[in-house]
């Protein structure tokens, strides 16, 4: 296997839609979702799309570890680490979640993004099969984050507040304003 190069916000191949999948099951397709996982694990990211490594294909690895879900969250607000290829989403009902996002290609960055709370998506494994799931919380997100990249879309083109936007070691700040209001409020 080997580590791929991670393409940076500015580089154009991260605004470029990608082109869709003949084979899933292809040896290149097998050999890239390889190489995307352990580029993805060596950044210590959750997910990573096939563009971000400078190919044009509608690939995409993910997890949504325990950790990540808030507390006492449903268990579709989890997934084991998962590669799908030509994946899709809908969204389930209207709701609208505001959360905090990073990406491999913007790094040192936050910045909380609207997202539907609950979808359903689908797409096919590596290995041939059909995979459709249920997400809500931050696998929800974290899919609609990665079909985004598919798209040529990066998450601060999903903001609608940029004075949300941080360097990820200043992100306690928001926190301690959270702390401050909720005081105020009893
Ligand atoms: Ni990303």
């Amino acid at each position: 296997m080997t580590l791929l190069k991670i393409a940076r916000m500015g580089h154009p191949v991260l605004l470029e839609r990608a082109e869709p999948v003949a084979d899933p099951t292809s040896r290149e397709i097998r050999r890239l979702v390889a190489d995307m996982v352990e580029t993805m694990e060596d950044a210590r990211g959750v997910g990573l799309a096939a563009p971000q490594v400078h190919i044009g294909r509608r690939v995409i690895v993910f997890r949504a570890p325990a950790e990540r879900a808030e507390e006492g969250a449903a268990p579709e607000a989890e997934a084991p680490l998962t590669a799908l290829v030509n994946p899709e989403f809908e969204p389930v009902g209207d709701d609208i979640e505001l959360g905090w996002e990073g990406c491999l290609s913007i790094p040192g960055l936050t910045g909380a993004v609207p997202r539907h709370a609950r979808i359903r998506y689908r797409g096919t494994s590596p290995d041939g099969r059909a995979v459709e799931r249920e997400a809500r919380g931050f696998h929800a997100r974290v899919v609609q984050h990665e079909i985004d990249h598919l798209d040529g879309i990066l998450y601060t083109m999903r903001m609608d507040d940029l004075g949300m936007l941080c360097f990820s070691d200043e992100m306690h700040h928001f926190a301690e304003a959270a702390r401050e209001r909720a005081k105020a409020a009893g």
